[in-house]
C-alpha cells in the first residue's frame, strides 16, 4: 500500500499538516494561480500516479473554490491517481434541500452530483442534514462523517459553569440534544421564523426555571449570524446573563461577528472554517474518519 498523498487547496495548510501527521501521509503540492483574465492555472508539483490523493478543501464561500477543486480532482485522475478523496470539513450547499418556490434550483442535489462525479469518497464534519436523512440520500460516493458533538460537549463541560444548552430553532434540536446529553446538561429549543436571508424572528418559551444558569446557544452553522444574534438578544431581554455561543461551522458570511460578540459572553467555534472564534479542534476526528478510507 502506498503512502497517501495529502494536498491542500489554498487556505487549508494547517489541516493538511495535521492529517499528514495523523495518518502518516505525505504532503503533496499543487501550484495554482490566476491568469490575468481570472482563469485558473494549475500544476501538480508532486506526481499523483498510482497514489491515493486526498484533497483538503473546506467549502465555505464555495463558488470560487469549487472549479479549482474539480480541476484538481480531474487532473489527478488524468495523471494516474488510483483514488481521489475529498476532505471538506465544511460541506457547502446542503441547505437548499427543497424547491421552496417553483423554478428554484435544488442546489444540494446538483452539488452532490458534481462532487460524486469528481471524487471516490468524501470526509466531512456534521453536514447540515435537515430534510435528508444522510449524505447517501444525494451523494453516490462513500461518505464518512465526523461529529463535533463530543468535542463541543467537552468544551462546554470544561469552560461553562451551570450551563443550559439552547437550540435557536427546531432544526437545531438534533445537535443540541446530543451535545447536552454528552455534557450532562439540560437543553431547550427556541422557535424561529425566517422571513428572508437576513431576517429571522425568535420566540422564547417559558424559561423561568432556568434563571441563574449560563445559557449556551448551540447551532451547526452561523451564516448571516441573525439566528444567533436574535436568540442572544431575546435571552438577555428575558434577564439571562450573556450567553455563550457555540457553533460547528463559523461562516459569518456578513460582518455579524462583532454584533454577536457584543451580545455574547463568548463566541466559540470549531476549526472547520478558519475564524477568530475557533477554539475547538476537529482535526483528530477528521483523521479518524480519513484513516478508514485509506
Ligand atoms: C438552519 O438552517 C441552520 O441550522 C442555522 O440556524 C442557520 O444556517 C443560521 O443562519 P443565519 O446565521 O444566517 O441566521
Amino acid at each position: 500500500m502506498t503512502t497517501p498523498l495529502i494536498i491542500p487547496l489554498p487556505g487549508n495548510d494547517a489541516l493538511a499538516d495535521a492529517l499528514v501527521h495523523a495518518v502518516a501521509g505525505e504532503r503533496g503540492a499543487l501550484e495554482t494561480r490566476s491568469f490575468p483574465d481570472g482563469e485558473t492555472y494549475m500544476r501538480f508539483a508532486t506526481d499523483p500516479r498510482d497514489r491515493t490523493v486526498v484533497f483538503i478543501a473546506t467549502l465555505d464561500h464555495p463558488d470560487p473554490k469549487v472549479l479549482p477543486l474539480l480541476f484538481a480532482a480531474d487532473t489527478a485522475r488524468v495523471l494516474g491517481a488510483n483514488r481521489v478523496v475529498l476532505v471538506a470539513p465544511y460541506l457547502a450547499y446542503m441547505r437548499q434541500d427543497k424547491r421552496f418556490h417553483s423554478g428554484e434550483a435544488v442546489t444540494s442535489v446538483t452539488f452532490a452530483r458534481l462532487i460524486s462525479q469528481a471524487f471516490d469518497s468524501l470526509v466531512t464534519v456534521d453536514p447540515h442534514l435537515h430534510r435528508y436523512p444522510a449524505l447517501g440520500a444525494i451523494y453516490t460516493i462513500q461518505c464518512e462523517v465526523a461529529h463535533a458533538a463530543p468535542l463541543l460537549a467537552g468544551w462546554i463541560a470544561a469552560n461553562v459553569s451551570e450551563p443550559v444548552l439552547i437550540g435557536p430553532d427546531s432544526e437545531s434540536e438534533q445537535w443540541v440534544s446530543d451535545v447536552a446529553r454528552r455534557a450532562g446538561a439540560d437543553y431547550r429549543v427556541l422557535e424561529k421564523q425566517r422571513f428572508g436571508d437576513r431576517n429571522v424572528a425568535i420566540t422564547i418559551p417559558d424559561l423561568h426555571d432556568l434563571k441563574g444558569r449560563t445559557p449556551v446557544l448551540v447551532d451547526d452553522i452561523v451564516s448571516s449570524g441573525r439566528t444567533m444574534i436574535e436568540a442572544a438578544r431575546k435571552l438577555k431581554a428575558e434577564g439571562f446573563i450573556a450567553p455563550v455561543c457555540v457553533a460547528v461551522h463559523a461562516l459569518f458570511a456578513t460582518e455579524s461577528d462583532a454584533e454577536l460578540k457584543a451580545l455574547a459572553g463568548r463566541v466559540v467555534s470549531t476549526n472547520t472554517v478558519i475564524h477568530p472564534s475557533n477554539a475547538i479542534d476537529v482535526s483528530a476526528a477528521i483523521a479518524e474518519k480519513l484513516q478508514r478510507l485509506i
